[in-house]
């Protein structure tokens, strides 16, 4: 009764009579404004890793919530085993089957590791009260089973991003999910906790569990998925064996264009000593910590995931305390004590976390990029309105953000473009030291390529640049000159030219 099309690039290929788990046909949906998905189609295999890719906003989040009830299709079907379904609501999808883990995980923080796992399945609540221990052996069963070693009784809240996300995948096994979606899960990881989940995927995938990958990070494509569905402008482009495909047709599929040189070339001379950091030291978390920044210059900042970097920055920031340690700025010593002082100081940061950065989802993209604190938003009251709005839109257009209007709220916008709007943020404020923590994190190539243009822009305009980042061909890539931390401490120094993925890790994982 099936037939199934694999399509790739206009070259159509016809398999009958293949195992799928899941197929999605003719899958429509459209948003005020937007047509999300058009006609897309995409199947999955029993036991296979499907990448979905695609630019920020192509479509990929709405077509795994169309699969998991949490919004309905315009025009479409779903089949799953042989079986023509219509998904009611995420309930259903979980009976069905279907497991997500979204880009923003749905643990509840201040509850345990098993308490979440078993949350809210009415089937176990009976057992929920009268049995806490035979939850507790369920639990343990599964951790196990997948080698995750997390206490029991742990808040969420105090385990790290990746231990949360496997305790979603545990979540997800734990309701029999044969269907196991992955809305960037390694988005916040670091190279380990990678290694860890790719581990884990490769269990799940021997158990017959079909996993549907979303990833920003193309290399990564190769050692984890068999196939590929590349979506853009919510059309379905192509979907092939990853072996049949190199990164740069993938990139081309993506973006509908060559993109040359991921990391652009930049000529820029070092100027002036811009900051200079002296012993900062903050007790369990940074070690006299001593470095400086060059006017002109690309700073970059490697090491695995909890090695301080983010703590650092958030110390130069103001947005956290130090105990020890001093900071120049253009040969000052200054004292910042809140992010106020630092941002009069002329240091920007974007932060990591995009739902924490102050993000207004309720307003609209331009009110968002152009209001940074409230004194401009005091100064707004008086400024040129419409100068306002041409700079948004230069850089809606620039970063390409993918917005109906600068009117709408951004909260309907893809997770990548809400964070190229913090970038555009920033980028407004004229700061003469930025620190970008992991700045590309969930955005698509082609609009990496653009976020690496602006720092190139903002350091030949005499800014000093900070970036951390755990894309190690990223900071090489975009660096002047790289230190690498461990244990809240700098365990080494690399030039651009000396720096290479093995010489970073040897100093990441120093003890
Ligand atoms: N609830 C909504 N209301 C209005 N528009 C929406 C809504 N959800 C998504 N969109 C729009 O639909 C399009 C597809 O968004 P989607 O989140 O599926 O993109 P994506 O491929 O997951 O992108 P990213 O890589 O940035 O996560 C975008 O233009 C987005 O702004
Ligand atoms: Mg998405």
């Amino acid at each position: 009764m099936y037939q199934t099309v694999v399509r790739f690039t206009g070259e159509g290929v016809v398999g009958l009579g293949e195992n799928y788990s899941l197929q999605m046909k003719g899958i429509t949906k459209r948003f005020p404004g937007v047509l999300a998905l058009n006609n897309v189609d995409f199947n999955l295999r029993k036991g296979e890793v499907h990448a979905l890719i695609g630019e920020n906003g192509a479509g990929k989040s709405t077509l795994i919530k169309i699969l998991s009830g949490a919004h309905q299709m315009d025009r479409g079907e779903i089949i799953i085993n042989n079986q023509k379904v219509s998904i009611q609501n995420p309930r259903h999808a979980q009976e069905l089957g279907i497991s997500v883990i979204y880009q923003e995980f749905n643990l509840i923080p201040y509850l345990s590791v098993y308490e979440n796992i078993f949350l809210g399945r009415e089937h176990m609540k009976h057992k929920y009260f009268i049995d806490n221990k035979e939850i507790k052996r369920k639990t343990k069963e599964l951790l196990e089973e997948l080698e995750i070693k997390i206490d029991l009784d742990c808040l969420v809240a105090d385990l790290s991003v990746a231990q949360q996300q496997m305790i979603e995948v545990a979540k997800a096994l734990s309701m029999n999910a044969n269907i196991i979606v992955m809305d960037e899960p390694t988005s916040a990881l670091g190279n380990r906790e990678i290694e860890q989940l790719f581990k884990t995927i490769k269990k799940l995938k021997n158990r017959g569990i079909s996993v549907i990958y979303i990833s920003h990070r193309l290399e990564e494509l190769w050692e984890i998925a068999d196939r590929v569905t590349v979506l853009r402008d919510g059309h379905h482009v192509a979907t092939s064996d990853l072996k049949a495909m190199t990164k740069d047709e993938l990139i081309k599929l993506m973006v509908g264009r060559d993109l040359t040189e991921q990391f652009p070339k930049r000529d820029v001379a070092l100027g002036a000593e811009i900051l200079r950091v002296e012993g900062l030291s903050k007790r369990g978390v940074l070690d006299q910590i001593s470095f400086n920044l060059r006017r002109g210059e690309v700073v970059g900042f490697a090491g695995l995931v909890g090695s301080g970097r983010t703590e650092l920055m958030r110390c130069l920031f103001g947005a956290e305390r130090f105990e020890q340690g001093k900071i120049y700025i253009e040969e000052n010593e200054v004292e910042i004590k809140s992010p106020q002082d630092a941002i009069k100081q002329g240091i920007g940061f974007i932060t990591e976390d995009r739902k924490r950065q102050g993000l207004m989802l309720i307003r609209p993209v331009k009110e968002n990029m152009t209001i940074t604190d409230l004194n401009q938003f005091i100064k707004r009251l008086f400024i040129d309105r419409r100068q306002e709005e041409a700079t948004a839109e230069s850089l809606v257009e620039k970063l390409r953000i993918k917005t109906p209007s600068l009117e709408q709220e951004v909260r309907y916008l893809s997770g990548g473009n809400q964070q190229k709007i913090v970038i555009a943020k920033w980028l407004l404020k004229n700061a003469k030291i930025l620190i970008f923590d992991e700045p590309t994190r969930g955005i698509d190539v082609g609009a990496k390529k653009e976020v690496y243009n602006l720092i190139n822009m903002l350091v030949k305009n005499g800014a000093g640049v900070i970036m951390v980042s755990s894309e190690l061909p990223e900071i090489i890539g975009m660096s002047d000159r790289i230190y690498i931390m461990s244990h809240g401490r700098i365990t080494g120094e690399l030039t651009a030219q000396e720096a290479s993925q093995e010489k970073i890790l040897k100093y990441a994982t120093k003890e």
